[in-house]
């Protein structure tokens, strides 16, 4: 099934299912100057990270559509947009995760491209990777597997991503993670301007199942020249990043 877009949106799905991240890096991050991984990391380092540091022993760490796990590269090694760019900038270089994780985690990529997930695996910056459509319920092994990963996770993480995944499946995986009874966390982003409406629907339902922690906006990326048409006035796209925690358990 293809990746469901916003039809104002620029579609990328090609990118997305290439087989390792070179294209990512030369159509996305340089050409759109996708610089959001340094405010995802910058986030992470403020509301995610003290507590993190605080923890003793191994954490299930989940990057739901991970896509070739730039934002993990961020988050779990510490490394700012233009380090990434230089780890991605040919076929070699990007087979090898230039900085080390910074602290004791299993991670676990979920997205719908195969490539990508075998590229997060092959090069260890992954553990365990989960092909699945998240919105296709038919998949009943490939959900077990999702739902497992989820209810198990001390950190979540969904950068740029929710807004392809239907309402429903957002509930259900939400869900999963806070039936943890345990601290844990989650990083999500808002697009803007793009289908604001769902946006404004998907803090719903993180707030009915999460406690609000912190937010911070900035600049994504910038837009194309499809979605300039689309948006008259507007050259970047903007992103809102949340970080909830799990309700604590009576
Ligand atoms: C914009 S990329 C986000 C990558 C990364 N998280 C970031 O912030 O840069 C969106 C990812 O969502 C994945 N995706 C889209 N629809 C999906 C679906 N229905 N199920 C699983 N993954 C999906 C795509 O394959 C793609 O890798």
């Amino acid at each position: 099934m293809p990746v469901k877009t916003d039809e104002k949106k620029q579609h990328f799905d090609d990118i997305y299912v290439a087989t390792t991240p070179v294209p990512y890096k030369t159509e996305i991050l340089d050409k759109l100057e996708y610089i959001s991984d340094d405010n995802n990391r910058q986030v992470f380092d403020r509301l995610i990270l003290p507590w993190v540091q605080q923890q003793q022993g191994k954490l299930n760490y989940v990057d739901l559509c991970a896509c070739f796990g730039n934002t993990t590269m961020a988050t779990v090694c510490g490394m700012t947009y233009k380090q990434i760019c230089d780890n991605w900038k040919d076929e070699d270089s990007c087979m090898t995760i230039q900085e080390k994780r910074r602290f004791d985690c299993h991670t676990t990529a979920i997205d719908i491209s195969a490539n990508a997930m075998a590229y997060c695996k092959k090069t260890g910056l992954f553990d365990e990777a989960i092909v699945v459509d998240l919105n296709d319920s038919s998949l009943e092994e490939e959900q077990k597997q999702v739902q497992a990963a989820m209810a198990n996770a001390d950190i979540f993480l969904s950068t740029a991503a929710l807004v392809y995944l239907d309402l429903e499946t957002i509930e259900r995986i939400v869900q999963a993670f806070a039936s943890k009874p345990t601290e844990g966390y989650m990083l999500v982003n808002f697009l803007n301007p793009f289908s604001l409406e769902k946006a404004d629907e998907t803090k719903r339902v993180l707030v009915k199942h999460l406690d609000f922690v912190g937010s911070m906006a900035a600049r994504h990326r910038r837009m194309s020249p499809l979605e300039q048409e689309n948006y008259p006035g507007e050259t970047w796209a903007l992103l809102e990043l949340w970080v909830l925690r799990r309700k604590p358990k009576a």
